[in-house]
């Protein structure tokens, strides 16, 4: 299941520059075609973050010290999702992205250090 997670995020990641740079060639189609394959990425990202979150909790683990952490890591990761589609839509209208991107760095190094120190538990 991690591997899965980890292939649909990275994959995701990839695609959306793909994304970017397809926008602003003017190859609009293509744009969202790419961003369609985008979305099947997200479902399997919280797919098989629910499913990690579920073991995790049938594991006793989200009721102890580490919790919260869990609970921080999916909304860390909801908000990269978010992030990554907002961003996307405003380049597509041409609108400013400046402050979304060093919120996505941001919010996507915070997932990265969370995910990754979770899976010492
Ligand atoms: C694009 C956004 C995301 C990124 C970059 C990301 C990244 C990671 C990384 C690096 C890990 C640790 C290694 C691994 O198992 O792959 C991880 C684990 C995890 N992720 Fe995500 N993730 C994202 C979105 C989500 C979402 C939306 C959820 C909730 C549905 C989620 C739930 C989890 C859980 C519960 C674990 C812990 C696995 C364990 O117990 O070891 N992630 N994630």
């Amino acid at each position: 299941m991690q591997h899965a997670h980890m292939t649909a995020w990275f994959l995701a990641l990839v695609l959306f520059f793909v994304a970017i740079f397809l926008i602003k060639g003017g190859k609009a189609k293509g744009a969202k075609i790419v961003q369609m394959i985008i979305r099947v990425m997200f479902l399997l990202i919280l797919g098989t973050g629910f499913m990690m979150l579920s073991k995790a909790n049938s594991s006793g683990i989200l009721g102890s010290d580490a919790g919260l952490q869990y609970i921080l890591k999916v909304l860390l990761g909801v908000g990269v999702i978010g992030l990554i589609e907002m961003i996307l839509a405003r380049v597509k209208k041409k609108k400013s992205t400046g402050v979304m991107w060093i919120a996505l760095v941001i919010v996507f190094g915070l997932t990265l250090y969370l995910g990754f120190s979770l899976t010492l538990y």
